[in-house]
C-alpha cells in the first residue's frame, strides 16, 4: 500500500528476531545498516544516522556568513573567537567557530588552486594560514569549522594538476561538460566518480583540511545530483581519522532525507535565513534577516521533523540573535526564533557579531533552560497549526513534555491553547515557564496564553506521577503493508493504523514506566466487521494475554477501549498487539499507558 506522507516507513519483520527497541536501534547504528536492512519493525527516527559518531547533539557555535559575509580575515575570525569566551557563550556550549565562504581567491577562470588542484587560501585575508588560525581557536578550547563546495576547479583542470599521492591528474577525473553550483569564484566542474583518482582527489583535500585542524566541514551548494560528492566527502573525512562534523548546505531535498541522514551530521532544510536586504554590497550588513525568513522555517521544521535524531539534525540555518533589534527582529521575535530552533533540535550557529553583543540577547543565548531543550536530542512535532497560532510539543526521555506556543503573526494578539491530550498525556502537570524560569504551578488538562505578535511561551510540563500517557498508533511501529488512514472519523492524533488482514499483523508501542509495576493499559480500536479480531498482547516479548478479544464495534467510526493490566519493568517497555486470525487486527488508534 502506498506510504502516506509523514508516516513511518512500515518495515517487515523477520520471523524469530526479537529485540528491544533501544537495542535494535543501537545494533542498526553499530552495524551501519538502515533499519530496513536489519529487517525489524521501525522506530523513530526512520533511517539510520551516520555512524561517524559525531554530533550526538546539535552543534552550537558561530558561523561567519551572516555578519562577516564576503570579507572574512584572520583578525576578524580571531576577534569572534575571543568574544565567544569573553561573552560567556563558550561556557554554555557554543564552541564552533566556522569560517564560511570567501577565504579563497579567484582569477578570471575561477578559484586559484594549489599544486594539487585544491582551492588556494587568500593570504591577504589569512596571512598566517588556516592552520595558524585553527591553532589559535583550539588554544581557546573552541573548534574550527571550514567550508567547501562540490567538484573540481577549472584552473586545476587547465593546469592539469596532479592528484596528490597518485599517478592521476585533474583532467582524468573532471567532467567538463557540467558546472557545479558555487557562490563565489564559480567555475567548478563536476567530478566523474567512475574515474580512478576521483575519490583520491577528495581524500587529498580532506587530508589537507584535517592537517590544518578542521573539526567541522560545511559542504555548500549541495543538491540531489551531488549525492556522489556527498558520499565521497563522507569517505574522505572518515579516512583522515580526524573527527570532522559533516554539515550539508543548503536547501536539501526532503525526498533524499534518508540519504542525508545516513551520510552527514546535519543538513540545511531551506535556503538562507539572511534577507540580503542590508545596505552593503549584495545586501550585506544589518538587518541580517526579517520575520518572514524566520516564520518560513516553521513549516519546513514540521515537515523534516521525523528525520532529526542523534547524529543527524535538521539545520534551520544561522541564529540571528546577539545584536539587538538591528538584526531585523524584535526581542519577541528573537525569542520565538530561538524557541523554534530549540524545539526543532536544530544546530545553534550564531550569525551575529559576537564582538558587539547586547545584554538582552546574551541573556537569551545563555538561558540554560532553552539550551537544554535544544540539546535534549528530540525534535518537536507541530500539534497545532491554525493561522498565526502554532503549538509544538516534544516528550523528553524523562517523561517531561516541552511545549512551545507561538503567535507567528505580524500584528494582533492571539490566544493560543493546547490540551494535555494533544501533547500526549492527561491529568495534571507541574508547569515551568522556560524563558523566565517561573513556576507555573499544577495545571489540569490544558494550557492557554495570550501572545503579542511574534511572541512565544515555552513551558515544561511534568505530568504528575501516575498520569496517563498516550501513544498514538501512527507513531508506533507496525507491520509492513500497513497504512495510516484517516477515512473513519473520531480517531485521535493524525490517523489510525490499518494493518493487513492476516495472522501476525501487529502494532508495537514503546512505553516508559518509572518503576516495575502492574499498569493499566487501554488500546483504542474500531472493528466494523461482524467478526472478532482477537490478538495476542505481549509485553517485552512475552505474551501476557493470548488471543485477547477485540470484538465487533459495529462500525469503523465507533472507537472502543480495550483495557487490561500488564506487567511493566522500570524504563522502556514494548507492548505489542498481534492478530491471531486471518481476520487480522482491528483499526488501531492509540495505546494509553496508565
Ligand atoms: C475496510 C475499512 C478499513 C479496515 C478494513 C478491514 O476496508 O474501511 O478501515 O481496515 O475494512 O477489514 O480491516
Amino acid at each position: 500500500m502506498p506510504r502516506p506522507p509523514g508516516s513511518r516507513t512500515p518495515l517487515s519483520r523477520t520471523a524469530g528476531a526479537r529485540r528491544t527497541a533501544p537495542l535494535r536501534r543501537a545494533l542498526a547504528l553499530a552495524l551501519a545498516l538502515p533499519l530496513a536492512a536489519a529487517g525489524q519493525l521501525t522506530d523513530p527516527p526512520p533511517a539510520a544516522a551516520s555512524d561517524n559518531g559525531l554530533s550526538i547533539r546539535p552543534a552550537m557555535g558561530w558561523s561567519s556568513w551572516s555578519f562577516v559575509r564576503r570579507w572574512p580575515t584572520e583578525a576578524k575570525i580571531k576577534a569572534q573567537a575571543d568574544a565567544m569566551l569573553s561573552s560567556g557563550l563558550k561556557d554554555k556550549g557554543y564552541i564552533h567557530i566556522n569560517l564560511d565562504d570567501f577565504y579563497q581567491k579567484c582569477d578570471a577562470n575561477g578559484f586559484i588552486v594549489d599544486d594539487y588542484g585544491r582551492w588556494a587560501v587568500d593570504e591577504k585575508k589569512f596571512p598566517s594560514g588556516i592552520k595558524a588560525l585553527a591553532d589559535y581557536i583550539h588554544d581557546k578550547g573552541l573548534k574550527f569549522g571550514f567550508y567547501v563546495t562540490p567538484g573540481i576547479a577549472k584552473n586545476a583542470v587547465t593546469r592539469n594538476t596532479p592528484i596528490e599521492g597518485t599517478p592521476y591528474r585533474a583532467k582524468d577525473i573532471a567532467d567538463t561538460s557540467k558546472q557545479e553550483k558555487n557562490y563565489n569564484c564559480k567555475n567548478m566542474y563536476y567530478i566523474d566518480y567512475s574515474k580512478p583518482g576521483s575519490q583520491e582527489f577528495v581524500n587529498s583535500w580532506a587530508r589537507q583540511f584535517a592537517s590544518w585542524g578542521v573539526d567541522y566541514l560545511k559542504i555548500d551548494g549541495v543538491g540531489s545530483h551531488d549525492i556522489p560528492d556527498v558520499r565521497a566527502w563522507d569517505k574522505a573525512l572518515r579516512a583522515t581519522g580526524r573527527p570532522i562534523n559533516y554539515a550539508l548546505s543548503n536547501n536539501l531535498a526532503i525526498a533524499d532525507a534518508p540519504t542525508w541522514r545516513q551520510l552527514a551530521n546535519s543538513w540545511r532544510t531551506q535556503g538562507d535565513v539572511e534577507c540580503y536586504c542590508g545596505p552593503g554590497p549584495n545586501g550585506s550588513g544589518y538587518p541580517l534577516t526579517d520575520w518572514g525568513h524566520i516564520t518560513s522555517r516553521f513549516t519546513s521544521a514540521a515537515n523534516w521533523q521525523q528525520y532529526a535524531g542523534p547524529g543527524g539534525w535538521n539545520d534551520l540555518d544561522s541564529l540571528q540573535i546577539g545584536n539587538g533589534d538591528q538584526v531585523g527582529l524584535t526581542a519577541d521575535q528573537r525569542r520565538s526564533h530561538l524557541t523554534l530552533w530549540a524545539m526543532a533540535a536544530s544546530p545553534l550557529l550564531l550569525g551575529t557579531d559576537l564582538t558587539a553583543l547586547n545584554t538582552t540577547d546574551t541573556a537569551m543565548l545563555t538561558n540554560e533552560r532553552l539550551i537544554a531543550v535544544n540539546q535534549d536530542g528530540v525534535a518537536a512535532k507541530r500539534i497545532v497549526n491554525s493561522g498565526a497560532k502554532q503549538v509544538w510539543s516534544k516528550r523528553e526521555a524523562d517523561g517531561d513534555h516541552v511545549i512551545a506556543l507561538f503567535n507567528t503573526g505580524a500584528s494582533g494578539n492571539q490566544t493560543v491553547s493546547v490540551t494535555w491530550a494533544q501533547a500526549g498525556f492527561t491529568g495534571t502537570a507541574q508547569v515551568t515557564d522556560l524563558w523566565s524560569g517561573r513556576d507555573g504551578g499544577a495545571v489540569a488538562d490544558s494550557y492557554s496564553v495570550t501572545l503579542r505578535p511574534g511572541e512565544t511561551r515555552l513551558i515544561r510540563a511534568a505530568p504528575a506521577a501516575g498520569n496517563t500517557v498516550r501513544h498514538e498508533a501512527e507513531n508506533a511501529s507496525y507491520t509492513a503493508g500497513s497504512t495510516v488512514d484517516s477515512n473513519h472519523g473520531g480517531f485521535s492524533g493524525s490517523g489510525f493504523v490499518n494493518t493487513p488482514n492476516a495472522v501476525g499483523s501487529s502494532v508495537e508501542w514503546t512505553v516508559e514506566s518509572a518503576s516495575a509495576r502492574s499498569a493499566p493499559v487501554t488500546v483504542r480500536y474500531a472493528n466494523g466487521t461482524a467478526q472478532g479480531r482477537p490478538m495476542d498482547v505481549s509485553v517485552n516479548g512475552t505474551v501476557v494475554a493470548a488471543g485477547r478479544a477485540f470484538d465487533s464495534t459495529g462500525t469503523w467510526t465507533n472507537w472502543t477501549d480495550a483495557t487490561l493490566t500488564v506487567p511493566l519493568q522500570a524504563g522502556a517497555n514494548t507492548i505489542r498487539v498481534s492478530a491471531t486470525t486471518a481476520n487480522g487486527a482491528p483499526n488501531l488508534d492509540y495505546l494509553d499507558r496508565g
